[in-house]
């Protein structure tokens, strides 16, 4: 009787292993609406893509060039059905609804058929289809043929949240124009949709801007840089415990390379968001032209960790004409809707004492130097608005009044991103916790690489919820998202953004993209062992907590 009951209790979880609804996907993140399908479709270098509309040659070029680069597959493009052989199919929805990102992907053993509006969702779906495919190929032995066997699924997709942004501050480090497209790449994979650039800073300049080429001259390079942790000393006055490496350290994009990165991004529907910090951490940019402060300098680019107490003076109109000549040129560069014009940590000590810009708050009847930020942002605006643009700002631009038409990064926790929504304005959020992926994700420090501090586990990224429960539903609608930033004081190889941002990056993805309901971190976590060998494969050099459990 025993041995009965154990056979059908064996049998019986046998046959709910093999339901198709345990069946454990490789993706990442997980789609909306996922039905397992009981069929292979195999890949072959004869299967042909249905090209009926030809806006979507760019994404079906995409997906044949990663067929050729990682299995040596150039797929045939026709534009009617084949008599013979299997396919895959590129269709538009019947009525357009605007639903740009979504996508249906639906299979069986002879056509694998995509569904979307928007290249973007056809983007989406590409990815997803990348997921699913084996690693290597195999070589059939009866037919002699190489194959791609895709388990078949039936997906209806769609993001929950429009903006899925990652950062990455090429100041404070600099990383190469092909080591941004590799992190391009990461972002593509998990559907993120904003780039953010982080491209200057006390630190370093790193944009080519021809009419003032001193900035990278001089505000691109540093003589040194601090080693560790600064003592922060309060008088800015560097400290005998601080260690200098005695390296002369710089880099910069030419014009033609931000060329080049903002093509590899639209090409894969990632926007790229450069960030030109104002009025603060500019001490690079005064390095170059130190005209544009408050003292009239001289400067050094910063060599050590903090903020730089000059910054841009805001009782000087020739600032203003600078910042506008400099805006202009990057305008030119960047294709997107936004310029992230900083606005955090800008230090008032230097205004305070600053007849200009004493003056300027008196004629323009200002309270005090947070109204005096208020005023620099809001001229700022005004200027990029009437090129068409739309500026974003860390949360200290709501310090003394926010700009009329601004969006608001709020990164000092939400309560920034809380009183934007509550005012109608568009909010990104970015809260250190659990954002902040310079932060340590394993208390065992004595294994884990130099952070910034805080302690910024996988598990708390994944049950991030961008929309603040103190929210109205009709404020709530001001969230556009959040993003996840890679500040690199402690940074300073691109395998270490990979360690700092792998796996983060894609837990971030799925409280971006999955639908609250669906998420569900054991889940992901067994999803997140069968891709890691996609990031082997890769050579990512990702933070294996979660297999170590350390
Ligand atoms: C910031 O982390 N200073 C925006
Ligand atoms: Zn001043």
């Amino acid at each position: 009787m025993k041995k009965t009951v154990t056979l059908l209790l064996v049998l019986c979880a046998f046959s709910i292993l093999a339901q198709p609804s345990q069946k454990l996907l490789p993706l990442i993140p997980l789609p909306k609406e996922v039905k397992y399908l009981d069929d292979i479709f195999n890949l072959t270098p004869k299967t042909k893509i249905v090209l009926v509309n030809d806006i979507f040659k760019p994404e079906v070029d995409y997906l044949n060039n990663y067929l050729k680069i990682n299995y040596g597959f150039d797929l045939k493009i026709v534009s009617d059905l084949p008599k013979e052989g299997n396919y895959i199919i590129i269709t538009q929805p019947d009525f357009e609804a605007g639903f740009l990102e979504n996508y249906d992907l639906t299979m069986n053993q002879n056509q694998l058929i995509f569904i979307a509006e928007g290249n973007a969702g056809l983007f989406y779906g590409i990815e997803t289809l990348i997921q699913l495919m084996p690693l290597e190929k195999i070589v059939d032995g009866v037919l002699g043929e190489s194959q791609l066997k895709i388990q078949c699924e039936d997906i209806k997709d769609a993001p929950h949240y429009q903006w899925r942004g990652m950062h990455l501050d090429c100041s404070r480090h600099f990383f190469s124009k092909e080591e941004v497209k590799k992190y391009i790449n990461y972002l593509a994979m998990y559907k993120f949709n904003v780039f953010h650039w982080h491209l200057v800073d006390d630190q370093g300049w790193r944009i080519e801007i021809k009419k003032y080429p001193l900035l990278t001259s001089i505000g691109s390079q540093r003589k040194e840089t601090i080693v560790g942790k600064p003592a922060w000393d309060k008088d800015g006055k560097p400290s005998k415990d601080d260690k200098y490496d005695g390296n002369p350290y710089g880099g910069f994009y030419t014009q033609e390379d931000i060329k080049e990165v903002v093509t590899y991004a639209q090409t894969r529907h990632i926007t790229v968001v450069p960030e030109i910090e104002m009025p603060g951490h500019s001490l690079a940019a005064l390095a170059a032209y130190p005209q544009y402060s408050c003292t009239g300098g001289p400067f050094e680019t910063y060599t050590k960790w903090g903020v730089s107490d000059d910054v841009y003076c805001a009782g000087n109109d020739s600032t203003f004409l600078f910042l506008q000549n400099i805006l202009s040129e990057v305008i030119d560069l960047f294709p997107g809707k936004y310029i992230h014009i900083g606005g955090d940590e800008c230090l008032k000590g230097r205004w305070k004492a600053c007849p200009k810009c004493q003056k300027r708050i008196a004629d323009e009847k200002l309270k005090d130097e947070n109204e005096l930020q208020s005023y620099f942002i809001t001229r700022i605006e005004k200027y990029v608005n009437s090129k068409g643009k739309q500026i974003i700002g860390w949360d200290e631009i709501l310090d003394g009044g926010l700009a009329p038409n601004a969006t608001v990064m709020s990164w000092r926790g939400t309560a920034g991103g809380i009183a934007a929504a509550k005012q109608k304005h568009m909010v990104v959020m970015t809260p250190g916790k659990p954002c902040y992926f310079d932060h340590y994700q394993s208390k065992d420090k004595k294994t884990e690489p130099l952070a910034i501090g805080g302690f910024n586990p996988l598990d708390s990224v994944y049950a991030y919820n961008p929309t603040p429960k103190s929210l109205s539903e009709e404020e709530a609608k001001f969230i556009l998202g959040a993003q996840g930033n890679v500040w690199t004081e402690y940074i300073t190889n691109f395998s270490s953004v990979q360690y700092m941002s792998m796996p983060r990056m894609a837990a971030l993805s799925e409280a971006l993209w999955t639908p609250l309901d669906k998420k569900n971190y054991k889940n992901f976590i067994e999803r997140l062992k069968i891709h890691s060998r996609t990031l082997d494969k890769m050579n990512v050099n990702y933070a294996k907590h979660f297999i170590n459990k350390k």
